[in-house]
């Protein structure tokens, strides 16, 4: 007899439906991801197998737990080097992309119900992960600057009065996702000001740092704290590609004692090793080569926004990472035009509701990538996407 699990499930467990194959659209600003045509497929093989031939008994036993001690001194290095974060590798815990390392970082610090501040609208999967620990999602508006720290300083007295002060602040401080601005660095003092104040810990979330190609890099809020209160994460996926899911934590020690507690399954060594061998050889030059690249994918997109969306829309003039966010007139709703524009003309972009805490606020933005595609494509697809929205009424 088949067993039921209807009563078997653990409390909070949701039924999600499966990825379906997405049709993505010849013009697919929907992605997330760096140039694919960029991927070093030669150099990730010749590193990877010098990398094995150097340690062949890596892959013959288990990797320890924390992750391969060659890439965390890497990246310990890498991270002093770029970002004056002074730890050593055993203050390094790898994880399968960065997503894990905030999905440890929710299990160290959350318990149903406690609250945690975003921006108003926020990488979507970071806010899955926090659905799944059953977080109340607070978002704080921001202005073309970022999160505004009154707002901020507003909000968590707010939720201290109710009983239910923040658990931590989650930021993308460099070239946010969805927004991409980036936070000025006096922006950076006065939240960690207020953080400071309240008692409570930021978590940096700095996955874009490297890809900057325009403007002075923003020392990290890691790097400004004086009271070990920054949980720090990067990631390879939007350097090297997503597919070698390799991304990393840091903060203060007592913490990462905890997540070392709650780290479940490790970090591939083949990823782990190739990561490192093609980062000692490569990485630096392979940076620079990207940045050109993605800065001409953006300078396309901006133009042609400008070109064919005129004065109907506002948008972000991101000097990195990988997108534009767009905002129409607050009566338009973009959702029901969304799900069509792939089958209508073959455009995929997001509705700014994927963004929001709520799913709901967040309709008449757009999130727009320009990763995928080659300059000319994305000069097409966004003068389809114009007429479209024209048509539509929406600009
Ligand atoms: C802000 C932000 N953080 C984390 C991630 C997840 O990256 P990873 O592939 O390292 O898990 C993404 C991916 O798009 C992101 O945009």
């Amino acid at each position: 007899m088949a067993i039921k699990f209807n009563h078997l499930y653990a409390n909070g467990i949701l039924p999600s439906s499966r990825p379906k194959q997405v049709s993505r659209g010849k013009y697919d600003f929907a992605v997330a991801y760096p140039d694919p045509k960029s991927f070093p497929t030669d150099e990730i093989i010749s590193s990877l197998k010098d990398a094995i031939k150097a340690n062949p008994d890596y892959l013959a036993i288990y990797p320890p737990q924390q992750g391969n001690a060659l890439l965390r001194d890497y990246i310990s290095h890498k991270i002093d080097r770029d970002r004056s974060i002074k730890v050593n590798s055993d203050q390094i815990i790898l994880g399968n992309g960065s997503g894990q390392s905030i999905d440890m970082i929710c299990s160290v610090l959350l318990n149903a119900g406690d609250a945690v501040i975003t921006d108003q609208y926020v990488y979507g999967g970071t806010l899955n992960t926090l659905r799944r620990h059953s977080a109340k999602i607070i978002g704080v508006k921001s202005d073309e600057y970022g999160m505004d720290p009154e707002n901020l300083s507003h909000t968590i007295s707010k939720l201290s009065q109710q009983g239910t002060p923040p658990k931590f602040l989650y930021l993308i401080p460099t070239f946010q996702n969805p927004q991409g601005w980036t936070l000025p660095l006096d922006r950076r003092q006065e939240i960690l000001k207020v953080c400071n104040e309240f008692g409570v810990p930021i978590l940096e979330d700095d996955c874009y740092f490297d890809n900057r190609y325009e403007g002075e890099p923003v020392t990290s809020i890691y790097d400004l704290d004086q009271e070990n209160s920054v949980i720090y994460v990067g990631s390879f996926s939007k350097t090297i590609a997503p597919g070698m899911s390799v991304g990393y934590m840091t903060g203060p020690n007592e913490f990462l004692d905890r997540a070392m507690f709650v780290k479940s399954g490790r970090v591939s060594e083949f990823a782990a090793m190739a990561v490192y061998q093609y980062s000692v050889n490569y990485l630096d030059q392979h940076i620079s080569e990207i940045n050109e690249i993605q800065k001409n994918k953006r300078d396309a997109m901006l133009s042609a926004l400008g070109e064919n969306f005129g004065n109907k829309a506002k948008w972000s003039h991101p000097e990195g990472g990988l997108y534009i966010w767009v905002e129409f007139d607050d009566q338009v709703d973009i959702t029901e035009l969304h799900q069509n524009s792939v089958n209508d003309i073959d455009v995929g972009f997001h509705p700014g509701t994927n963004y929001s805490p709520d799913g709901i606020d967040g309709k008449h933005f757009i999130r727009l990538c320009y990763g995928f595609n080659q300059p000319d494509e994305i000069k097409e697809g966004i003068s389809k996407l114009g007429d479209y929205l024209a048509k539509k009424g929406v600009i």
